[in-house]
């Protein structure tokens, strides 16, 4: 099948990275996706706020801008990575829950497919995949490319 005139194409590729080895190769294979359609890269950091409860407001925007700063960096850092193999990239930060982020992020900007990594940070060999992609792969409504860590060579 090839797409024809007035055909759906691959335009737009979301990379969810919390900066994990695992995400890093589902970069590689969401670059190799891009270099074959002509995609640009949506590159996206959600910075997750913990709970706490009872702090004062004084050291809870103290951790919410050190949060952001991190998040800043893990999607500025990859940008620059994806941005180096000749994508068109973009970089994206966002404070929340980090599935719902990445869910509205896709529906918002009508990508065409999500590229991210089974585990991630906290990376439980023991479960098949993630929290956040778990509930990525249930809510969004295009296409998850999930990349585990040992499934895919280093690049494409
Ligand atoms: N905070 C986040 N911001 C952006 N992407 C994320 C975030 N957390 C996880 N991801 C994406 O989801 C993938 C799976 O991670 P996750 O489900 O959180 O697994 P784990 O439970 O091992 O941390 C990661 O490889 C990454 O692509
Ligand atoms: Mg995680």
């Amino acid at each position: 099948m090839t797409a024809g005139e007035g055909e759906r194409k691959i335009e737009k590729i979301l990379y969810p990275t919390d900066g994990s080895t695992t995400a890093g190769r589902a970069m590689h294979f969401a670059v190799y996706i891009a270099k074959a359609t002509r995609a640009k890269i949506i590159v996206l950091s959600v910075g997750e706020l913990p709970f706490l409860h009872g702090a004062q407001s004084g050291l809870e925007s103290q951790v919410s801008s050190q949060i952001k700063r991190v998040a800043q960096d893990v999607a500025r850092k990859a940008k620059r990575e994806v941005a180096g193999y000749g994508i068109e990239a973009q970089e994206r930060t966002e404070i929340g829950d980090p599935a719902g982020k990445i869910v509205e992020v896709a529906k918002k900007e009508k990508v065409d497919a999500i590229v991210m990594g089974t585990q991630g940070t906290t990376g439980l060999a023991r479960v098949i995949i993630g929290s956040v992609a778990d509930r990525v792969i249930r809510e969004a409504d295009c296409p998850v490319i999930l990349v585990p860590l040992k499934g895919a060579r280093t690049l494409f």
